[in-house]
């Protein structure tokens, strides 16, 4: 048994829980430049202290399969309390029987065959996102990131939660800039030694910045409820059997994710008023964060590579219409995106009994962590990593390690909105390309920050020209 003072970090100690390890101390500022330094100095292994917290990182993808396939090791790490303030114990963050009477009460509302209904209500705020572009589509540069992240608020706004936001049709919108504040906040409060102590925190203009934000956060998110159980209400649906007769004009009802959730609740057997919130704030944010994300750093890399963004044009117009559909070669796009930039560049549990990983024994209450931004650059898997290269995806898909993509993680709790993810993304590039030629800005290099999810530091800078 490992028994020692978490706090103490001696060499010793260090050798008895594995040579590769190293011991340090965090809050730094390029954090992701800082763990790839970790990872070139000590291997796929090392360990970091937070205070007296140890999180050790993974990165090998044989590790990360032991990690993610372990049915024991399923409560999220200590990090992610920090974000109850906002997102309470929504399926993000809960943990044991909660969290799996949510996954079982929430994956049918993300079930494939639900997706395809969603399909027409991202298509009209893709013809949004174009026409809103078109003022930009000079060849000047520009920053695309905010038409982004407007976009991926009303996509997940519309089909998740039946509300439509809007938020494309004004220049800014009060929800995202939220959500901006309490991301910063909370990553600094992550790493911060002194922001870890509630008596202390609470004296910070952080904290009044992170109040601020849940106002608006949450204001959010109740009223979006009490519209849709409103609107339940006034078409007088109390039940399921109900809500799947047709509406009064004879056509199917699209059901929003929230009204399974509202309808469920109805019949007796859902989730309380507190616990709904709790899953419109997970999926509001999960939702329209991660996909910008994704959709901002596959423009990029796009407009950088000329011969790749002709061959998905090409594949965009041979498909328009059948987006549902595989779409090979975007779809290749989209992972290759996610290999260099994961949304989530890592994630972790919280070992609930001393636990054996490979060939080190990690002691019970510690946070192993899955850096999905390392094993994405395993030379093994991945020759000449930064390269950006799509043909990884459809050449050697099958000889490629099970765990050596983890950009959605795996196992139990994967995430659970992976096929929303794709079909929005595959849905906006298609109509993107279709309709523009992207262009790259000389010398422009995203700046990645890690903070809950991985944005650039300085935009998307793009330039852009209608397509003849
Ligand atoms: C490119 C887009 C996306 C990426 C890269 C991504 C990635 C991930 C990753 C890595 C996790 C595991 C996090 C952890 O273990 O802490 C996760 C979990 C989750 N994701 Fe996503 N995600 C994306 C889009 C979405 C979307 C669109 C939704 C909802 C509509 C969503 C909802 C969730 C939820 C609720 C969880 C928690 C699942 C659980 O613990 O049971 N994600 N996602």
């Amino acid at each position: 048994m490992w028994t020692d003072n978490l706090g103490d970090c001696s060499e010793e100690k260090r050798e008895r829980f594995h040579p590769n390890i190293t011991c340090m101390k965090a809050g730094h500022q390029g954090m992701l430049e800082w763990l790839n330094s970790l990872y070139k100095k000590h291997g796929p292994v090392f360990r970091i202290w937070f205070g007296k917290d140890l999180m050790v990182f993974f990165s090998d993808p044989e590790d990360v399969r032991q990690i993610l396939s372990n049915n024991k090791l399923l409560k999220k790490s200590k990090s992610y309390e920090i974000a109850e303030i906002w997102l309470g114990k929504g399926l993000l963050t809960s943990a044991n029987e909660a969290w799996q009477r949510r996954r079982k009460l929430l994956t049918p509302a993300f079930h494939f065959r639900i997706l395809g209904e969603f399909k027409e209500p991202m298509e009209d705020n893709c013809q949004i996102l174009i026409s809103k572009l078109r003022e930009k589509a000079n060849g000047e540069q520009f920053d695309i990131y905010p038409y982004i992240t407007l976009f991926a608020l009303d996509a997940i706004s519309e089909t998740a939660m039946g509300i439509k936001k809007n938020a494309q049709m004004q220049s800014e919108s009060e929800y995202v800039k939220a959500v901006q504040t309490i991301c910063r906040v909370l990553h600094k409060r992550l790493f911060s030694f002194w922001h870890r102590f509630d008596l202390i925190y609470r004296f910070t203009d952080a904290y009044k910045e992170s109040i601020e934000a849940l106002k608006v956060l949450h204001g959010e998110t109740n009223r979006m409820i009490k519209l849709r159980r409103q609107m339940l209400q006034d078409t007088n649906i109390h039940n399921m059997a109900d809500a799947e007769k047709t509406d009064d004009v004879g056509g199917k009802r699209r059901l929003a994710f929230l009204d399974m959730l509202l309808i469920s609740q109805l019949e007796g057997g859902g989730l309380t008023d507190l616990e709904i919130r709790e899953e419109v704030d997970t999926f509001l944010f999960e939702g329209h964060d991660t996909t910008s994300s994704a959709m901002g750093f596959c423009i990029y890399l796009l407009s950088q590579h000329e011969d790749i963004q002709h061959r998905a044009y090409e594949e965009a117009v041979a498909m328009q219409g059948r987006e549902k559909e595989t779409m090979r070669y975007l779809e290749a796009v989209i992972k290759e995106t996610l290999r260099i930039y994961p949304s989530v560049p890592s994630y972790s549990r919280k070992t609930q009994e001393d636990l054996q990983i490979g060939n080190i024994t990690v002691p019970k209450g510690v946070a192993v962590s899955v850096l999905a931004y390392m094993v994405h650059r395993d030379e093994n898997s991945y020759p000449e990593p930064e390269k950006f290269n799509p043909e990884r995806f459809l050449a050697n898909d099958k000889e490629l390690h099970p765990f050596a993509f983890v950009a959605f993680s795996a196992g139990p709790r994967n995430c659970i909105g992976q096929k929303f993810a794709m079909l929005e993304l595959k849905l906006a590039l298609s109509s993107l390309l279709r309709s523009y030629e992207l262009l790259p800005v000389k010398d422009f290099v995203p700046n990645p920050l890690a903070e809950l999810v991985m944005k650039s530091g300085n935009g998307i800078q793009i330039r852009m020209r209608p397509r003849k």
